[in-house]
């Protein structure tokens, strides 16, 4: 089968596309034919070994997959041949195949295209294990997205709209801004164009902000902090930054709020009922219309290198979204 290969930590123009003995699964494992693949920022870091989880070389990068079940292994019950599927595969998935534990697969309802799906699970996966589990996100809150036309940004403005929220997306260029405003966003802040908290405290006045979602990190973080209001909860999700920023433990005591880390890979593990129950939860919101994920390039395996490139020089926007194979039972990709 061909696969994108990481031989050597370095830059995506390093990757090649090659012929890798296919997989099998072994006991409690099926194999997917991949119909596509999500590309995300942990993707640009693995190749680069700049993640917390680093498989060993060479290895095939690819963290969430779709497509349709083709082999089974021993004791796997439950599933079929032919079955849609997505999963989070950490690495793999930018390959014709991939196999995966049969107790991580999330079933994909028919009228959910697999590209999409690819698309959704770990951005909307994310997002939505942020807001409802993490934060617990009432219906008339305000919830600030930074970098939110990005993967997970870009899901979290869409999943707070439709969780009932009043939406503050903050983003580095109004073209940038205007993906969220069309994806529901009640209002935009450029935070490249001047003072995060002063545009913050213009959009929320004293009452300060109830959720702070932020997979940016870097200098946004600490006055995106001092503009959360009492009760407020702020969602560490990552440092797309390349900054870890370290906020005063005296602003937490004197806002009367809290940080709240979110791990959602390993919440996938540890709660796979709940994470499905999740998925099925986010399928449905696609299917009545209420999310509508951008997914902004598509590109063949065999160019899937030029994707991560997009990610690593912050020119992505919403999904990118790789086609493997076409030619699975139900050619709906
Ligand atoms: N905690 C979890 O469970 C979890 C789950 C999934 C992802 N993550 C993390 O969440 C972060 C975002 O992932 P993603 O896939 O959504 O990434 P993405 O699509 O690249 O989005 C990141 C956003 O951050 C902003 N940004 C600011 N400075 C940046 C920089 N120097 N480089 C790149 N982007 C920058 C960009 O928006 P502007 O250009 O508008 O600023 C961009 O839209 C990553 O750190 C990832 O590891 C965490």
């Amino acid at each position: 089968m061909k696969a994108l290969r990481c031989h050597a930590h370095g830059a995506p123009e390093d990757l090649i596309v090659e012929d890798v003995p296919l997989p099998s699964p072994g006991p409690g494992e099926v194999r997917i034919r991949v119909a596509a693949a999500g590309v995300n920022l942990p993707d640009a870091l693995i190749i680069q070994n700049l993640y917390q989880l680093q498989p060993p070389l060479p290895f095939t990068p690819g963290g969430e997959a779709a497509g349709w079940i083709d082999a089974i292994g021993e004791g796997v019950t439950g599933v079929s041949l032919g079955d849609r599927v997505a999963a989070m595969t950490l690495a793999g998935a930018f390959a014709e195949h991939v196999v995966v534990a049969a107790d991580r697969l999330i079933a994909v309802p028919d009228g959910v295209p697999l590209g999409v799906a690819a698309a959704m699970t770990m951005a909307h996966g994310t997002a939505y294990h942020a807001l409802a589990q993490r934060a617990a996100v009432q219906p008339g809150e305000t919830v600030l997205v930074l970098g939110a036309s990005g993967g997970v940004g870009l899901a979290s403005v869409e999943v707070a709209k439709a969780m009932g929220a009043r939406v503050i997306a903050a983003a580095s260029a109004p073209d940038r801004l205007a993906l969220a405003r069309e994806r529901g966003a009640d209002v935009l802040v450029d935070y490249e164009a001047g003072d995060l908290r002063t545009a913050l405290r213009e959009a929320q006045g004293t009452a300060g902000i109830d959720v702070i979602v932020d997979p940016v990190g870097g200098s946004l973080a600490e006055p995106a902090f001092r503009s959360i209001g009492r009760n407020g909860r702020y969602l560490v999700v990552g440092f797309a930054a390349g900054t870890i920023p370290a906020i005063p433990l005296n602003l937490p005591l004197l806002k009367a709020a809290s940080i709240v880390g979110v791990l959602w890979g390993a919440f996938t593990v540890r709660e796979p009922e709940q994470h499905r129950a999740n998925m099925a939860t986010l399928y449905a919101w696609l299917l009545d219309g209420r999310l509508q994920p951008l997914i902004s390039r598509r590109f063949p395996l065999a160019d899937a290198a030029q994707a991560i490139r997009l990610m690593m020089d912050r020119k992505a926007a919403g999904k990118i979204v790789i086609d493997v194979c076409a030619d699975g039972p139900d050619r709906r990709p």
